[in-house]
């Protein structure tokens, strides 16, 4: 389908075909000026460094230009503006709008308001697509393929959007086997275990190491605990580090949408595993191709 003026809402919008031409226009390596002259708005309710960032950096390697704010503080959100009227000011002055926010739904809600495609760059604690896009980019470009492989995910898979959306994301391909490798508490919810297809179950990072072609890893994200004193519970709870992956295949990678805390240790950056800086850095071709497609 032509993503040309189309809302990227949630990553299961998207089909296999839909994923992969994205996926061979960001390894093109193509540079153009596609978004010359044309303006994009970063909505940025919530903080963020590598998803900012690298929408600016796209929108700018394109020839575009962009506006908005990366703190409420500093807009009239400060003042009571509503989100609602915030979005359509920015709908009036851009051709699209990228919306990062704390509430789940609220891409979708702008979306609702505004006439210009709405991008969303990760609402609430269940959908981020565009990480997606970028993770399975890394895997299929890293494994030549997304099937086939066993995956483990292994962190906050209750309030991690990232996390979450990659494992709805996997639901679009064949994935071997799936482990869930979490803290009690921090088990995904309901909601997103019944909306995997694949074959699946929660496991120790110990015991399935060994098996694993991905490893998923993420911090646990204390900002949307209801409740502190479980964040104290559960925090430090798994770290990952070079001696523990001598059980690990050789060609293993491990990816993390960052920002990582203390669950990868530092001697793990210079093993071969680590993909995680590599997974970052295709944020700009995986973003530009999406920009390409989507800005009319
Ligand atoms: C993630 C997010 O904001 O959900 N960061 C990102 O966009 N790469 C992950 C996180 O904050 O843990």
């Amino acid at each position: 389908m032509s993503f040309r003026g189309k809302d990227v809402l949630c990553i299961m919008d998207f089909t296999r075909n839909d994923l992969e031409r994205l996926f061979r226009i960001a390894s093109s390596k193509f540079e153009g000026d596609e978004l010359r002259g044309r303006v994009i708005a970063m909505a940025f309710f919530e903080p963020s460094t590598r998803t900012r960032l690298s929408f600016e950096t796209a929108t700018l390697r394109l020839g575009g230009g962009y506006i908005g704010f990366d703190a409420v503080q500093a807009t009239s959100v400060a003042k009571g503006e509503s989100f609602s009227d915030t979005i359509r000011m920015l709908d009036a002055y851009a051709d699209a709008i990228v919306v990062r926010h704390s509430l789940e739904g609220a891409a979708k809600l702008a979306a609702e308001l505004a006439d210009s495609p709405v991008i969303n760059a990760g609402d609430g604690s269940k959908r981020h697509p565009t990480q997606a896009m970028i993770d399975l980019y890394t895997i299929w470009k890293e494994k030549r393929g997304i099937d086939n492989l066993t995956y483990g995910v292994l962190g906050d898979l209750r309030y991690g959007r990232a996390a979450g959306s990659f494992l709805r994301a996997l639901n679009i391909y064949s994935p071997k086997k799936v482990y869930l490798i979490a803290p009690e508490s921090l088990r995904p919810r309901e909601e997103l275990l019944d909306s995997l297809k694949m074959s699946w179950e929660f496991a120790d990072l110990s015991e399935v190491l060994p098996e694993l072609d991905v490893l998923y890893v993420t911090r646990i994200q204390k900002e949307r605990f209801p409740d502190p004193a479980e964040y104290e519970r559960v925090k430090g709870s798994y770290r990952i580090d070079a001696s523990l992956l001598r059980d690990a295949k050789s060609s293993m990678i491990i990816l993390h949408p960052l920002p990582r805390v203390d669950e990868i240790a530092l001697d793990v950056d210079s093993t071969p595993h680590a993909l995680y800086f590599k997974q970052a850095a295709n944020g700009i071709p995986l973003r530009m191709a999406l920009l390409r497609e989507v800005v009319p």
